[in-house]
């Protein structure tokens, strides 16, 4: 099957924001009295805010009830958003814009498919948005990767089929969703956990668009 499409995760693909997560799940976790280290922040990528927040209180040995967990998500993201809104293209990472723009000159389409509530603001603030024909974030999806939900309204709103597309994913629960989602996927960072991928590189400088399109499922 003939791939007429590119799925790409934001956060850890196109650009690095797990610092900026890192700085503020750590401002939240000092406030309430424990040290998150950067070790346990890698378990946070490509998982929702809700279950992020889980994760660190689970660091912590604490417990919360509903409401006060909400306040505290949105005060963490309050922190995030003042990262955001400061980003520049600077921050795109080495090759990516190379690489979208060969593939769209060969007429492939693009899509964003990641978790984040707040794609669009980082998209903005980087200038990528003009890159994407469908932009599918965490305000448009019910269920979390590794449901292959994200992916799957990706290919049904760039009108093309799951085995038409390859999707790019930093996380170990995003290529299980491309994998869930009968998609092809290549991997961003390094075998040890993205092993499942069909392929894995360490990130776009140097990546071959050719080598990928001829990827089997
Ligand atoms: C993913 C990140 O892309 O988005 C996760 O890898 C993050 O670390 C998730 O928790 C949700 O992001 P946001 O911006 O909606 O809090
Ligand atoms: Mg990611």
């Amino acid at each position: 099957m003939d791939i007429k499409a590119l799925i790409f995760d934001l956060d850890g693909v196109l650009v690095d924001t797990a610092k900026y997560h890192y700085l503020a799940w750590k401002r939240l976790a000092e406030e309430l009295g424990f040290f998150f280290s950067q070790e346990n922040n890698e378990r946070l990528k490509g998982v929702s805010r809700v279950r992020s927040l889980e994760i660190l209180l689970e660091v912590g040995g604490l417990q919360f009830d509903e409401e006060a967990k909400t306040k505290l998500a949105t005060k963490k993201n309050n922190w995030y958003v003042d990262y955001i809104l400061k980003m520049t293209p600077d921050e795109i990472l080495p090759g990516v814009i190379n690489f979208i723009k060969e593939a769209k000159n060969q007429g492939l389409k693009t899509a964003i498919g990641s978790a984040s509530k707040n794609a669009k603001t980082i998209l903005e603030r980087t200038d990528l948005l003009k890159y994407f024909d469908a932009i599918i974030d965490g305000n448009k999806v019910s269920t979390a990767k590794p449901d292959p939900e994200v992916f799957l309204l990706a290919a049904a709103e760039l009108g093309v089929k799951p085995d038409e597309c390859i999707v790019f994913e930093d996380a170990e629960a995003g290529v299980e969703a491309a994998l869930n989602g009968k998609m092809r996927v290549v991997g961003i960072g390094s075998e040890k956990n993205l092993g499942h991928a069909h392929l894995v590189i360490p990130g776009f400088e140097n990546a071959s668009l050719a080598s990928f399109l001829k990827l089997a499922i």
